[in-house]
């Protein structure tokens, strides 16, 4: 269906998942307090650090220029939103850019607990699976820059397109997107680079997110962190987190919110 003729709907549909985010971020919050202390008596280093980025999303703040970065981001959303555009996605033959926008990007409160958890592990080379318009990618890339870069993996050109004009927009200029199915990507970038950092929200399928997670701790760097968006989305995305948390090569997990967070040894 085209949307474009109604296009306040995507940003009241916006609107709502921001809402829900928010209510939920003092719990969130307080559980990463709690899951900090928690980690720290495993007394284990990878514990240990993820203990540390759970109480930077605890904290909640964000100093100096990545401030300034997050503001141009979300600049760089409201116009997104604002777009009856019509791009490729998914199983319907196309939508516009504002409903994809605001039904498939991280809110502005989910988007920020990724960049507290960025900034506290500072990796060098992060990976993203699923690169929508960028906004997740921006995040991440706004927590290393001048230290750090991001590649995202994304199906649709034309929404990588878009992501690479966010990124302008935004100022962010350590983040780049390569096009394709994560099945021909995902192999080729991760032998291209040592990954210390990956991000998986795209293709929110039990067998597949298992199998991005073996891929990925595979190739990754020792003590890389792995997030994994939606973990509560489905029985499949639910049995996925309970298997890869508790694979071998996992050190510490954590949770905050629908995000799955493994620590790798
Ligand atoms: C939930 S959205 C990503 C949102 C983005 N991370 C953000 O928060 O700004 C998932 C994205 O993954 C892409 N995707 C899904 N399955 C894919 C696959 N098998 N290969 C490549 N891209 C895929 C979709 O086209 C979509 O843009």
């Amino acid at each position: 269906m085209d949307r474009s003729a109604r296009p306040w709907q995507p940003s009241l549909l916006f609107a709502r998942v921001e809402l829900k985010a928010r209510l939920l971020l003092p719990r969130i919050r307080s559980s990463a307090a709690q899951q900090a202390e928690r980690l720290r008596q495993q007394a284990d280093p990878r514990a240990e650090r993820l203990a540390q980025a759970l109480e930077s999303i605890a904290a909640d703040r964000v100093l100096g220029q990545p401030r300034e970065a997050l503001k141009r981001i979300e600049a760089a959303r409201h116009d997104l939103l604002r777009s009856a555009e019509l791009v490729p996605w998914a199983e319907e033959s196309t939508q516009s850019l504002a409903w994809i926008c605001a039904r498939a990007s991280q809110p502005p409160s989910g988007a920020r607990l990724l960049h507290h958890v960025v900034s506290a592990w500072q990796p060098r080379q992060a990976i993203e699976l699923g690169t929508c318009v960028g906004i997740s990618a921006a995040y991440q890339a706004a927590a290393i820059q001048g230290t750090g870069a991001v590649t995202s993996l994304e199906v649709y050109p034309a929404l990588a397109r878009y992501a690479e004009r966010t990124w302008e927009r935004a100022g962010i200029d350590n983040a780049r997107v390569v096009v394709g199915r994560f099945a021909d990507t995902l192999g080729p970038t991760l032998a291209s680079a040592e990954w210390d950092y990956a991000f998986i929200d795209g293709n929110h399928q039990g067998p597949a997110t298992e199998r991005y997670v073996a891929q990925v701790a595979r190739a990754a760097a020792p003590g890389a962190l792995v997030a994994l968006d939606d973990i509560d989305y489905n029985d499949g995305m639910r049995a996925a987190w309970q298997s890869v948390r508790r694979r071998p090569d996992v050190a510490a997990n954590a949770v905050i919110g629908k995000i799955g967070l493994l620590a790798l040894r």
